[in-house]
């Protein structure tokens, strides 16, 4: 006689119905995301950086007397904001570059003191001055730089 399986109605409801509801609430999207996380390829450069298109449209301010701009209170100081890489220099002037590196697209980019003060993707290694001119044989393509303007300690980082 074939044996049937024991299901605990309660315990389907709390876990299985759960977890449904959970990626139903994420979103198609992300439930699928979640699901198949390598179905459309899992390549080296995957798992150094995410993938994302260079940040277009940028304007957005940061206070400097905030939390958020207590991170560029010191020259070589950098934060991250919006796929942007927001420095202080050695120099102790605002700039701003793309996080998202001109040679394939990982965002491994972050600032570096070396050299007088570079760009450095963790990815494959690729460097970039200050203008954004590559400095390596990695890539040709610049890195992409933002405008900046300071009112007072109001940073404003935009195209
Ligand atoms: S993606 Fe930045 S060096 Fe290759």
């Amino acid at each position: 006689m074939t044996e049937v399986p024991w299901i605990d109605i309660n315990y389907y409801k709390e876990n299985v119905m759960e977890r449904k509801e959970f990626l139903k609430s994420l979103g198609a999207g992300a439930a699928f995301a979640l699901t198949f996380p390598c179905l459309q390829g899992c390549s080296k450069d995957d798992e150094n950086g995410d993938s994302n298109p260079v940040p277009t449209g940028v304007d957005f301010t940061i206070d400097l007397t905030s939390e958020e701009g207590s991170g560029l209170q010191n020259n070589g100081d950098f934060i991250l904001k919006e796929f942007v890489v927001v420095v202080k220099n050695l120099e102790g002037n605002f700039i701003a570059a793309s996080q998202i590196c001109s040679h394939q697209q990982t965002d491994q980019v972050r600032f570096l003191e070396e050299q007088g003060g570079i760009f450095h993707c963790f990815t494959h290694g690729s460097e970039f001055d200050q203008n954004g001119m590559p400095l390596n044989s990695i890539t040709n393509n610049p890195l992409k730089i933002f405008n900046t303007e300071l009112n007072g300690n109001i940073l404003r980082v935009f195209e």
